[in-house]
C-alpha cells in the first residue's frame, strides 16, 4: 500500500534552488563587512564559535525563526515537548512515524561552504572550540574535530532507562521492518527530520522498546523542555573563559541554552562578533554585528 501524505506546510514562492530555498532574504555583504570580520579573525587567537540553524540553511535545511522561510512561519508544526514524549505512547508513535518519514531527506543533507570553512579554520588553530545548537551532524561531516553538539544529535538513539545508545541509521531499518506497509512519501525536509504527517497515518505505527531493558527509545536530542546535561554546560563555560573572543554564526539566540554563552562572554568583557541575517537576542551585547549570509562572507576571509 502506498500512502500519499498531505502537506500542510506553506510552499515557498521565491526559492531559486533546492539548497538556497530556506535562506532568508538578505543583501549582498559589503567590502567593509568582509574587512571587519577579517580583522577580527586575524586579531584573536582563541575564538569560541557558536553556530545555529542558520549555518545549515545553505545545506537545504530550514531554520525555525526566519521570516517566510523558517518552519514557524510556514507551518503550524511545533517541536515535540519532552514531557509529552515521555508521558504519552501516542506522542511517541507520532514522533517516530514522522521522523521515519523525514529521515531519508534529512540525513542526505551535505555540509556547505560554512561547515567547510570552519573545518579548514580549525586546522589553522585560532578556533578554540566550536559549539553547535544543530543536531544535523554537518560540522562532523565537514571534518571538524573539536565540536560540542549542545543539543545532541539526531544520528543517535538512546534508551531512557539504560545506557543503550545506537545508530539512528540502523534504527531506520528496524522501523522499516516493523512497519512493512508504511510507505509515506514525504517531500518535506524539516529541522530534525520531524515532517508533518496526517495524524491518521501515524496511529498504527509500530515503535519498538529498548531491546536490552524494554525502556523508551528517544533520539539523542535535547527536546524543548529538557535540560542540557550540567557537565556539558560547565565544560562549555570553561571553554568560553579560556577563549579571548566569541563568534556567533547563524543563530537568533532566542533559545537560552546558546544565549547563555554570549552572556558569559559579555560579563567577562570579551569581544563578541555576530554574523546573522536576522535580528538576534544578543545584538545589543555584540561588539559588532554583520548582517550577511554566512556562506557568502566566510569564504571571503582568507585564513
Ligand atoms: N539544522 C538543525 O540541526 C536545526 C534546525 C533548526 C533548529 N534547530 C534547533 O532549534 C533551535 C533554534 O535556534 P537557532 O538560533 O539555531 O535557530 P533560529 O531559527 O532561531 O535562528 C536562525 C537564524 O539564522 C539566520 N540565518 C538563516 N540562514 C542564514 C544564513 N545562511 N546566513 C546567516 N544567517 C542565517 C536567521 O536570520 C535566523 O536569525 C536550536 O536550539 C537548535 O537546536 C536545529
Ligand atoms: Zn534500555
Amino acid at each position: 500500500m502506498k500512502i500519499k501524505n498531505v502537506l500542510i506546510t506553506k510552499p515557498l514562492n521565491f526559492f531559486h534552488n533546492r539548497y538556497f530555498q530556506f535562506v532568508p532574504k538578505h543583501d549582498p555583504c559589503s567590502a567593509d563587512s568582509v574587512s571587519l570580520l577579517k580583522n577580527f579573525v586575524d586579531k584573536y587567537t582563541k575564538i569560541f564559535v557558536l553556530t545555529g540553524a542558520g549555518v545549515s540553511t545553505e545545506s537545504g535545511l530550514p531554520d525555525y525563526r526566519s521570516k517566510d522561510v523558517g518552519l514557524y512561519d510556514r507551518s503550524p508544526n511545533r517541536p515535540v515537548l519532552y514531557k509529552d514524549f515521555v508521558s504519552s505512547p501516542a506522542v511517541r508513535k507520532r514522533y517516530w512515524a514522522r521522523n521515519f518519514a523525514g529521515w531519508k531527506l534529512f540525513s542526505s543533507a551535505r555540509p556547505n561552504e560554512v561547515h567547510k570553512f570552519l573545518a579548514q579554520w580549525e586546522k589553522t588553530g585560532n578556533i578554540s572550540w566550536l559549539v553547535t545548537q544543530n543536531v544535523d551532524r554537518l560540522h562532523h561531516k565537514a571534518g571538524t574535530k573539536n565540536v560540542t553538539e549542545l543539543h545532541g544529535t539526531s544520528y543517535l538513539v538512546k534508551c531512557l532507562n539504560c545506557p543503550n545508545l545506537f545508530s539512528r541509521n540502523l534504527f531506520q531499518l528496524t522501523l522499516r521492518d516493523l512497519n512493512p506497509n508504511f510507505h509515506v512519501e514525504s517531500t518535506e525536509i524539516a529541522p530534525d527530520a520531524d515532517v508533518h504527517l496526517d495524524p491518521a497515518l501515524t496511529e498504527s505505527f509500530n515503535v519498538p522498546s529498548c531491546d536490552k531493558c524494554g525502556g523508551i527509545l528517544k533520539p539523542d536530542v535535547v527536546f524543548f523542555g529538557e535540560n542540557v546535561p550540567k557537565e556539558k554546560v560547565f565544560n562549555l563555560y570553561k571553554k568560553v573563559e579560556e577563549s579571548d573572543a566569541i563568534l556567533v554564526l547563524g543563530s537568533s539566540l532566542e533559545v537560552f541554552s546558546g544565549y547563555r554563552f554570549v552572556l558569559a562572554a559579555s560579563e567577562s568583557k570579551k569581544c563578541i562578533g555576530i554574523v546573522n541575517i536576522g535580528p538576534t537576542r544578543a545584538d545589543k551585547l555584540a561588539t559588532f554585528k554583520i548582517t550577511a549570509r554566512c556562506g557568502e562572507i566566510l569564504p571571503k576571509i582568507t585564513i
